[in-house]
């Protein structure tokens, strides 16, 4: 089980909406007022590409973004999109097997740490905190369980997100992996944060 996506690529924005309404899409857009213009972007795990569409809004030009997704089938919607005169580098790998010298302004993992077991989880994490440069942003945005804010019905339905994708063979993780603590222990300081859909959707910029 490698988390590719590509068996409910046509589906998944659909599917997302159904569930939990705009407030995915919502979250990451609401992130993009932090986004630095003319920087060297780092997106993970973008799926569909709509949020390629959201960051031509925000800047139709001078951005250089690389967009890295397991999922043959994702890049292939992604590539669709309009980004507007961005530079946008489509790469199909996973993010494990990407290597690279450069340093980046900024890196979205939107929706991607969810999918990993927790050696994974740090693997990518350590890996793209070299990617990015002092001073650089981390947008996180991911569902959130802890003990002041998991009642049941987040359970149930990230129980059953987890079943579904299972039965599908998609994805690894059995549980959530709370990456919080791993950007606090890298020395990250939280810049802004806000919750959604009751707040199990939580959304970070933590700078590096
Ligand atoms: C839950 S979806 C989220 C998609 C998108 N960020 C969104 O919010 O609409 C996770 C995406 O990450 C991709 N993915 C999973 N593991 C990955 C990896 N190791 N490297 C790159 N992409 C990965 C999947 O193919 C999938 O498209």
């Amino acid at each position: 089980m490698d988390n590719n996506y590509d068996k409910i690529a046509p589906h998944y924005d659909t599917l997302s909406r159904l569930v939990f309404f705009k407030s995915q899409v919502n979250a990451q857009i609401d992130q993009l007022q932090y986004l630095p213009e003319k920087s060297n972007v780092l997106i993970v795990g973008g799926g569909t590409g709509w949020i390629l569409e959201e960051i031509g809004k925000v800047y139709a030009s001078g951005l250089k973004i690389v967009y890295i997704e397991i999922s043959a089938k994702m890049i292939a919607r992604s590539k669709k999109r309009d980004y507007r005169n961005n530079e946008v580098e489509f790469i199909n790998l996973g993010i494990e097997e990407f290597e690279n010298e450069f340093l980046y302004d900024v890196i979205l993992t939107p929706f991607l740490f969810d999918n990993f077991v927790e050696q994974r989880a740090i693997q990518v994490f350590e890996k793209l905190n070299i990617y990015l440069k002092k001073d650089g942003l981390w947008f996180l945005v991911d569902f959130s369980l802890n003990k002041t804010n998991g009642n049941w019905w987040k359970w149930l339905i990230l129980k059953s997100m987890y079943s579904f994708f299972k039965l599908l063979g998609i994805v690894e993780a059995n549980k959530l992996i709370n990456m919080e603590p791993f950007f606090l222990k890298a020395q990250y300081q939280i810049m802004a944060e806000r919750l959604y859909y009751g707040g199990f959707i939580k959304a970070t910029i933590f700078i590096k």
